[in-house]
């Protein structure tokens, strides 16, 4: 590699772009025509097309489009705007119903921050009379970064803004040869100078969308159609044969893995205790069926990194965490207490721990982690519930006993407890 960076230590002003000033002029206009020719005219969030512009959809549709890609949000953004019109609604509404919107999307601490953002918004609106107009009123509202903050800029008030998300990162890495790491900040760092550079200042909302088109449409991650691509003359990585190269990122760790048992804690009519997360951590604010962490018997403090998948039958490998570290970090409150209060009862024992992997544990992949889940049926009866209510509220616990049918209906739900119910 010659021609690179690869020794990044180049602050933004002394960056030297692998291309010549020719190719840098003309990136734009010839992205620009692309997408007038061949670019996505129809997405609902789409405001290029109007003259004035809503910022609540382009950042609405943002923080749905961080993580996940278009096909998949274009139904849970339709229902956003039936059920939550304007700002208003939305920071109106009940977390509940939010997170209902939500479930299945992933990522849930975004939709936590879509709605505090949503507050914040008003909050603003309530005190200057519009929307914030700068990036660092954008990059103040929960779960806006600076790319978003960039896109909603340009795109959703059709002033300056500059964007350096994933795409855009994939397609400037390939067309200039970048070849450093993009997880350090001196990549990151010459990746958004080299963005600034290539934006142009009077278009800079088209020119977001046209890049975020062209980065999801032809330079995919696998199998770029650079035959296509209007960059294709002089991209470095296509001239090299060496697309799927770039961009370079440091290789993740293998994702531990975490067992559970999922509480199925049934009455006679078949309702089943529900208990909402806490705020942070795991499916903040979701509902939940009661977890209870499980950890390797050999006296080591966590499985983390060392577990192996359980196999039906391996009952010896794992057993209800007693630890006491592993034991607050990972049982909420209310998860505290429905384990002592089951221990208290004996149910443990025979209900739970016998039966531990007679079922195909689910498995169901977080950020960080893989997490096995085994569904454990236990039966309690009226006296038993009354008692274990009690303990529930006296902590203040919100908490709600419902069939899988209600509760899939009426709460917010992560994925992994619906394919538990199926
Ligand atoms: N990915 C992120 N933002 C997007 C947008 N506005 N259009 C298409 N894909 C996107
Ligand atoms: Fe991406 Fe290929 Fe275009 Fe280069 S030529 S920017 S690799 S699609």
């Amino acid at each position: 590699m010659t021609q690179l960076t690869a020794n990044s230590n180049a602050t933004p002003l002394d960056t030297t772009f692998n291309h010549a000033n020719s190719s840098i002029e003309t990136f734009a206009p010839r992205l620009l025509d692309w997408f007038a020719e061949n670019g996505r005219h129809d997405l609902p969030w789409q405001q290029h097309q109007t003259d004035t512009p809503n910022p609540y959809i382009v950042w609405l549709s943002e923080v749905m489009l961080q993580q996940t890609q278009v096909t998949t949000v274009l139904p849970y953004f339709a229902r956003f705007m039936a059920s939550f019109p304007t700002v208003q609604d939305l920071a109106a509404a009940e977390w509940d119903a939010v997170a209902e919107h939500w479930a299945g999307l992933g990522y849930y601490a975004r939709a936590r921050n879509l709605h505090k953002g949503a507050k914040q918004l008003v909050a603003v609106i309530d005190e200057i009379g519009e929307y914030p107009t700068t990036l660092a009123g954008w990059e103040a509202i929960s779960g806006v970064g600076p790319s978003t903050a960039g896109a909603i800029m340009a795109m959703g008030l059709h002033r300056y803004g500059v964007i350096c998300d994933g795409n855009v990162k994939r397609v400037l890495t390939r067309w200039a040869a970048i070849d450093g790491d993009i997880t350090k900040s001196a990549t990151t760092k010459e990746l958004w100078a080299l963005a600034e550079r290539l934006t142009p200042v009077d278009d800079s909302g088209l020119f977001a969308q046209a890049m975020m088109d062209m980065g999801a449409t032809l330079c995919t991650r696998s199998k770029p159609a650079c035959l296509l691509c209007p960059l294709q003359e002089d991209c470095i990585a296509h001239a090299e044969g060496r697309e799927t190269d770039y961009p370079v990122k440091a290789k993740k760790q293998p994702k531990p893995s975490k067992f559970s048992n999922a509480l199925l804690m049934g009455d006679i009519d078949g309702n089943l205790l529900w208990l909402q997360r806490p705020d942070n951590g795991i499916w903040g604010g979701l509902w939940s069926l009661p977890l209870q962490f499980l950890e390797k018997v050999d006296g080591k403090a966590s499985v983390k990194n060392t577990a192996k998948k359980p196999e039906v039958g391996d009952n010896k490998l794992l057993n209800v965490a007693s630890n006491e570290k592993v034991y607050e970090a990972e049982f909420t409150t209310a998860e505290q207490i429905i384990n002592e209060w089951l221990i208290e009862n004996d149910l443990v024992a025979e209900s739970i721990s016998n039966t531990l992997f007679d079922d195909a544990p689910i498995k169901h992949s977080l950020t960080h982690f893989h997490w096995y889940l085994t569904p454990q049926k236990l039966m309690i009866d009226t006296a038993q519930i009354v008692e274990l209510n009690e303990k529930l509220a006296a902590a203040e616990i919100a908490f709600k006993w419902l069939t899988p049918q209600k509760a899939q209906d009426s709460l917010g739900l992560p994925r992994a407890m619906i394919k538990i119910l199926e």
